[in-house]
């Protein structure tokens, strides 16, 4: 172990680790492997990462300073229990395949949860399908997300109530961070996003505003004309995935109509159903009878509180409303 050193990355190696990054996992993960623009558009469209870079990478390195491991810090925050909580996510976590299971990615997550406890985070998360053990040995726990799946009736009829969203003016934007706020309170888990270059940037790109590599999964974001609702879908196979759906107080009672004038934007006319797959909570939102075809529990999202916080603030999200959109994953 000793011949490993934890070190932040310097401004100009961003280069060579994002090829470190994605070298890793192209190589642990083959074809499934994200392309390495998708972890530029990370640091790209992440507010402020380029500038406090040095903060929020941490590298383990050889004796002779080559890249052997690393993760990125996010900083965010999160609606919680009807309160916003600071939040350090942890990402890009790899580690070279010759030098696994010595204690590397260990070494790394202790350094994280360090600077995070001293810069006065409340709670670190991440998410992994392939390597809970690890984090769960350091004190992560898993809180799990329910999804459904539905059959919904398309609604064609209201398919010219639909219009693509852009996320380029202050006044769409605006109007999407109040509505957005005042929807997630519902929940917990998902991202504040009181910050409109995180919706300029971020939002935009994680929402097919930039190249995706799979065109077939770029996901589309879509607004009612009357600004009360607004959503970003996905077509995934025969379903369509709800990367995120939220509307306004006044139009809650229409959420389930919207639902499905969204849907028609995506499916052929002539199509009268269509599978949809939904985060568990929000079909309090939705309304009706809604026909579950089935249900997925999907267990990689951990938190691990930091610091001295274990008091009278619950800072866990429940299971029932645990809702993290996945245009905020990294
Ligand atoms: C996941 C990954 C980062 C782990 O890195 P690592 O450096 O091998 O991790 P560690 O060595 O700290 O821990 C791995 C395991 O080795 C064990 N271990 C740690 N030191 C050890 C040692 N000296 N001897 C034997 N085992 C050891 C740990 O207990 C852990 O066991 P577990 O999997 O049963 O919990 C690495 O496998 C990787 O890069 N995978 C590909 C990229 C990826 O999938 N990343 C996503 C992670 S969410």
């Amino acid at each position: 172990m000793s011949a490993y050193r934890v070190r932040s990355l310097d401004r100009s190696e961003v280069d060579s680790w994002l090829d470190f990054v994605h070298g890793v996992f192209a190589e642990a993960k083959g074809a499934r492997a994200p392309p390495r623009s998708y972890f530029e558009r990370h640091i790209e469209n992440d507010p402020g990462a380029i500038d406090s870079i040095s903060e929020n990478v941490i590298v383990a390195v050889d004796e002779q300073n080559r890249f052997i491991g690393t993760l990125r810090l996010f900083r965010r925050r999160l609606y919680l229990n009807d309160s916003v909580t600071s939040a350090g996510g942890i990402g890009e976590v790899c580690v070279r395949s010759d030098h696994r299971r010595r204690g590397v990615a260990t070494l790394l997550l202790e350094h994280a949860v360090e600077r995070l406890s001293n810069a006065g985070v409340e709670l670190s998360f991440l998410h992994t399908s392939t390597s809970e053990s690890i984090y769960r040995s350091m004190g992560w726990v898993s809180v799990p997300q329910r999804f459904v799946e539905l059959i919904r009736q398309p609604a064609h009829d209201h398919r010219g109530h639909i219009e693509q969203l852009h996320l380029e003016s202050d006044d769409d934007i605006h109007r999407c961070s109040m509505m957005y706020k005042d929807f997630c309170y519902r929940f917990d888990g998902c991202v504040v996003r009181d910050q409109p270059e995180y919706w300029r940037k971020w939002v935009q790109a994680e929402s097919g505003g930039v190249a995706w590599s799979d065109p077939n999964l770029t996901p589309v974001p879509l607004r009612t004309i009357n600004k009360e609702a607004y959503a970003v879908l996905q077509s995934k196979g025969d379903a369509i995935r709800v990367r995120e759906f939220f509307v306004l107080e006044n139009g809650m009672k229409r959420a389930g109509l919207y639902l499905d004038a969204f849907l028609s934007k995506l499916v052929a006319p002539e199509q009268h159903t269509v599978s949809v797959i939904l985060a568990e909570p929000l079909l309090s939102v939705i309304g009706g009878s809604p026909q579950i075809v089935n249900t997925f529990t999907d267990t990689g999202q951990m938190y691990r509180r930091l610091g001295d916080n274990s008091s009278e603030k619950h800072l866990l999200p429940r299971e029932e409303r645990h809702v993290f959109w996945a245009t905020d994953a990294f």
